[in-house]
């Protein structure tokens, strides 16, 4: 049987961790030549090892739009133009409204709605015909949680940049989707500096507010992203995958 992503080439930001990395390991094993990014160098060379078929990690923060050009240039040197551009590199903060610093919030939009914006505009000379760029939204983009508001509106930005960049993208033939998880077990919270004790207060409110009843796995967003990112979803475009356990809808 072929395999899904056979000879493409995968750019996937924040692949040294969590849903990123997870969604690495299974575009590898579908064939992808892929490139990981984040800012952590050792941490890069260890997820690209453990994902095989040559596989390579580049640090590149997406806060700073000078690092893209360098990102991509290394890309098509190294692998050739891109088929597959996951946006995944995020952060999450959460704090009481009066808490919240000027720091902070040009933190998450930096990373989060700036750096998706530029990630894509700068891959546009790199991307090939038929491309297919997803972007990692969250189901919270459209729900009110408390404390979180920098947060949710990053990531409902980001849903709107899906639907202005496959417009204006059809024409090139690329297609853009969004991605929008619920709860995953990743080690987001640890890496933004929320306690043991309040990240596992948040995965039990998501898991206990879920239909389902429990938070989601890495596998289970792979196969998502596999699904947008390859010819199975080749009549969607502007569109936003929601895999949340019915979080949103229900
Ligand atoms: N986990 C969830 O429940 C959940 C739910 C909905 C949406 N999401 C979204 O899913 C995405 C991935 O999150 P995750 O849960 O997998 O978290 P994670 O394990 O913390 O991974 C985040 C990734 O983003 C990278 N990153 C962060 N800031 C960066 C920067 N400035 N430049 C480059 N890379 C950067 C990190 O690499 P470095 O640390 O090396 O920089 C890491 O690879 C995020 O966009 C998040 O908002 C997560």
């Amino acid at each position: 049987m072929s395999r899904k992503l056979e000879n493409k080439v995968a750019v996937i930001t924040g692949g040294n961790s969590g849903i990123g990395f997870g969604t690495a390991k299974l575009f590898a094993s579908e064939g992808a030549k892929v490139v990981i990014t984040g800012r952590n160098a050792e941490t890069l060379k260890t997820a690209a090892a453990e994902i095989g078929n040559g596989a390579i990690g580049i640090v590149s923060n997406v806060a700073e739009v000078k690092s893209f050009e360098p990102l991509y240039e290394e890309v098509k040197n190294t692998f050739g133009k891109i088929d597959v551009l996951v946006v995944n590199a995020g952060i999450i903060l959460m704090a009481p409204l009066e808490d919240w610093t000027e720091e902070m919030f040009d933190q998450i939009s930096d990373i989060n709605y700036k750096g998706v914006f530029f990630t894509v505009q700068k891959a546009l000379p790199y991307l090939n015909d038929g491309a297919s760029i997803v972007i990692t939204s969250s189901t919270v983009a459209e729900k009110g949680i408390a404390g979180s508001g920098a947060y949710v509106s990053s990531k409902a930005a980001e849903r709107a940049l899906v639907r202005s960049f496959a417009t204006e993208l059809a024409s090139k033939n690329i297609r853009v989707n969004a991605l929008s998880p619920g709860s995953i077990d990743t080690p987001i919270f640890e890496k933004n500096g929320f306690s043991k004790e309040s990240a596992d207060g948040m995965n039990t409110f998501f898991a206990s507010a879920v239909a389902l009843k429990r938070g989601g796995t890495v596998e289970e967003m792979a196969k998502g992203y596999l699904f947008l990112a390859s010819d199975d979803s080749s009549y969607m475009t502007g569109a936003d995958l929601v895999i949340d356990g019915g979080f949103r809808n229900l």
